[in-house]
């Protein structure tokens, strides 16, 4: 065959492998308006399914009359759940070990809670046919704040857990309580405070909000009656998870039952869970026998599937008086709405929480976590972020932010003195995680340089003068973080998903002509997975990305995994694919020394061939080799060139990162202006730079929501304040921040390229540094901690309960 391409620099970039900044191929269809998302599915004789829900946060239903919504004209059926209940589909088991109402059953637990289900010939009849059902409610005394729904005269929420002094984590010690979890060393880290020089002590309250993709959740089920077979299309960041739940729920056979995520607009963590809408989907296809769809609106979807954080976290942490941190503790109450449906892996109810050491090495720390029942929306999904990773990341950055005003320090160089140095890791932290890599030191100082550190503290210096002396009413804030994430879940031993361990999984086919088709358990929401993964397999064994398709989320075709979220994929699934490519190239080293009439050590790959070693006139090109392994009958191998992979990661894989954030500050006004973001992430081997900086603009506008104005807010009758985006802060082009972006690489040590995840960290990191740049602004006025998120108001009211307005 003809080798076109002759240097070997030449032929590595035609591959468009790792670390090539590739187009992403997936854009070539969203731009041009032929994406296929679960709204598009239209299907002969499709119907429409609706919710009734729930006005009151807290009530007894007392009677469902259906008898008028029948009467509407296209109004097939309505579901209550006493419909369900012969079924065993009137509750169903939720990913943390509760269960759920999937319609309610005697009572409601929170506003917009599903109540009935309708189900017509078109959306319009469906909405018509909500509005004429009758409900019923007797209303309850409502519980929205946590710590006085653990009163010991708080109402109790969960009747149907009454008596249960066992929860699916332990111990419930009160109605409303769900768990408490426990982690680290107790004692020595309280004798480590009582002895401490300095100990600082904080309550650091993330507030709650939403993941908001996009695309709202929804799917389409379609009961075949004649083969018995259920095909289920959504919004699925767990394809193949939902197909085992879904045949366990339902009692149909697993193979029975095909799981096919389309495009999926964002997912964010909001797509992880099981929702009632898929559940009665499927039900009403059975009574039906025609294909259900149900899509949320906007305001379902900020209302009913899922919110994230709601974490109060008191904390303390102790020093000596030169700033070496000697112990943590944090104690959190975790609100989790009327069912704990937090998507976290088995072990683990407070998620990755224990990662709340942060970068720094502290010798003793202290974990509790008490999750509580309030009447709010059930969720606690990890909202871009590796299971409540990035609440850990904002109590210790907030943590060091008051040690550093405690000891009257520069954040800075405290962060420095405590960073785990280079030469610790793998690091074992007082928590129980083992970092696999990093060098803390050179990403911080690299970020220090870049934004000229020492000269903004002047022009703080001189601001702050400046405002005294009354010549300026605009304050300066510099905005410090320094991240370290744990991504990658993860070992089977640790982690699972309902008994799922939490492997990944790639298979791959080298079609004759050379070009291939990979398949993997993950599935995209945007990340640009078919641009990405196909640019390993190039790099590993020789084939252009650009002849290689890539697809996911079809569990009749792609192997078992358990999906997308808290940035598994690369760690797990890019492993996987990785592996799944050397199987093939191994085989491949074997057909190219038959084919050259040499032994196989005697060969060695070189960019996209199999040369002869000292002799490189002579090889074999990846595409001569694919052709030979279905046209020649080669001794003692199969034909064809495939291999599939299954990939439990040994350890999860720690990227970091040191973000820095200016932020001018109008006292009066209360507004704020962000005059320099500079992102440095450290993800290890980067696969594609473009691609990685996408994500990092990505993260940190959502993180720029979070912490300026982003939230999910209920008044004391349970009434959810922010359901329409005109309440719900989504930052547009407008308020949008500029980002400058850098890197370092520190390779994970145990990933086959090195690659650590990068898609949580922007908003993990973020969030601290936004909101460390408004403390910082007031630091010099007295101020130590205040709530998020920050928006103009709260500013305003900052600067005004420290006297700042005269
Ligand atoms: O699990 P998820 O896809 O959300 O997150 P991820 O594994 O961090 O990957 C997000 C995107 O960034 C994917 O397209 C990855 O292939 C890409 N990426 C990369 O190019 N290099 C890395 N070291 C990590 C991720």
């Amino acid at each position: 065959m003809k080798d076109e391409i002759q240097t070997p620099a030449d032929r590595s970039a035609n591959l468009k492998g790792m670390g090539c900044s590739r187009k992403r191929v997936e854009d070539v269809r969203f731009t041009q308006g032929k994406g296929n998302y679960v709204d598009d599915i239209k299907l002969d004789g499709m119907l429409v399914g609706d919710f009734v829900r729930s006005p009151y946060a807290h009530a007894r239903v007392t009677a469902i009359e259906t008898e008028a919504a029948l009467k509407v004209p296209g109004v097939l059926a309505v579901l209550t759940a006493k419909d369900l209940e012969p079924l065993g589909l009137h509750w169903m088991p939720t990913l943390a070990g509760d269960k759920q109402m999937v319609l309610a059953d005697g009572k409601v637990l929170f506003q917009g809670q599903e109540v009935a289900f309708v189900v017509a010939t078109d959306r319009y009849a469906a909405a018509d046919g909500v509005a004429a059902v009758e409900v019923e409610y007797e209303e309850l005394p409502v519980v929205t704040d946590p710590f006085r729904a653990l009163d010991p005269d708080a109402p109790v929420l969960r009747e149907d857990l009454a008596g249960q002094t066992e929860g699916a984590h332990g111990p419930r010690r009160h109605h409303n309580h769900i768990f408490t979890w426990e982690v680290g060393d107790k004692e020595a880290t309280e004798k480590v405070l009582d002895e401490a020089d300095v100990v600082a002590e904080e309550m650091v309250y993330y507030h709650r909000t939403h993941p908001m993709p996009l695309e709202t959740c929804g799917c389409v089920a379609s009961m075949d009656k004649v083969t018995g077979k259920l095909t289920l299309w959504g919004t699925f960041q767990a394809p193949h998870a939902v197909r085992t739940v879904a045949s366990l729920i339902s009692g149909i056979a697993e193979h029975n039952i095909r799981v096919i995520s389309p495009d999926i607009g964002g997912g964010f963590g909001n797509k992880v869970g099981v929702y009632p809408g898929y559940i009665c989907s499927i039900v009403a296809s059975i009574v039906t026998g025609k294909p259900v769809k149900w899509v949320e609106s906007r305001m379902d979807n900020l209302m009913s599937t899922a919110f994230a954080r709601d974490y109060w976290m008191n904390g303390r942490i102790a020093a000596t008086k030169e700033g070496k941190i000697t112990g943590l503790w944090c104690h959190t109450t975790a609100d989790h709405g009327g069912f704990d449906a937090c998507a976290d892996p088995t072990k683990f109810p407070a998620g990755f929480m224990n990662i709340c050491t942060g970068s720094y090495d502290i010798p003793v720390a202290y974990l509790a976590v008490d999750g509580v029942y309030t009447n709010k929306a059930p969720g606690g999904v990890a909202y871009r972020c590796s299971f409540r990773v990035t609440e850990a990341a904002y109590f210790i950055e907030r943590m060091v932010e008051v040690l550093a005003i405690k000891l009257g320090m520069d954040a800075a160089e405290l962060r420095r003195i405590n960073f785990i140095r280079e030469d610790q890791f793998p690091y074992q932290s007082a928590l129980g995680w083992e970092y696999d890599s990093g060098n803390y030191h050179a990403a911080w100082d690299k970020a220090l340089t870049a934004v000229g550190y020492d000269a903004l503290r002047q022009e703080q210096a001189q601001r702050i003068a400046d405002f005294k002396a009354g010549k300026t009413r605009k304050l300066l804030g510099i905005g410090l973080t320094h991240f370290t994430e744990i991504v990658g879940a993860g070992p089977v031993k640790n982690c699972d998903i309902l008994g799922l361990g939490m492997f990944d999984s790639c298979e791959i086919r080298i079609h004759p002509t050379g070009s291939a088709i990979a398949r993997l358990g993950t599935i995209s929401q945007g990340q640009g997975h078919a641009t990405t993964f196909a640019q390993i397999i190039a790099s590993e064994i020789g084939i252009p990305a650009d002849d290689i398709t890539l697809e996911e989320g079809d569990t009749d075709t792609a192997p078992y995994g358990l999906g997308t979220y808290g940035s598994r994929s690369t760690p797990v699934a890019g492993a996987a694919t990785a592996m799944a490519a050397r199987k093939i190239r191994a085989k491949a080293q074997m057909i190219a020394a038959y084919l050259l009439e040499v032994h196989d050590g005697d060969v060695e790959f070189d960019v996209d061939r199999f040369v002869v070693k000292g002799a490189p006139e002579r090889f074999k090109t990846m595409k001569e080799i694919a052709f030979a392994s279905y046209n020649q009958a080669i001794p003692g191998l199969e034909p064809g060139l495939e291999a599939v992979s299954y990939y439990d990661p040994p350890n999860m894989t720690y990227p970091f990162g040191a973000y820095i954030c200016v932020m001018e500050i109008d006292v009066d006004t209360g507004e704020h202006k962000v005059r320099k973001f500079y992102a440095l992430d450290d993800c290890g081997t980067r696969i594609n730079p473009m691609i990685i900086e996408g994500q990092v603009h990505g993260g940190a506008t959502e993180g720029y929501a979070i912490a300026m104005g982003q939230e999910i807010v209920y008044d004391d009758m349970g009434n959810h304040k922010t359901a329409t985006l005109m309440d719900f802060f989504v930052p547009t082009s407008w308020e949008t921040p500029h980002y400058t972006t850098d890197h370092t690489v520190t390779p994970s040590p145990h990933h086959p390229i090195g690659a650590k995840g990068v898609g949580e960290s922007p908003n993990v990191g973020s969030v601290p540094c936004f909101s460390n740049a408004v403390h910082d602004a007031f630091r010099p006025f007295g101020l130590v901690q205040s709530h998020m998120p920050h928006d103009q108001w709260r500013i305003w009211k900052i600067a005004d309960d420290l006297g700042l307005h005269g």
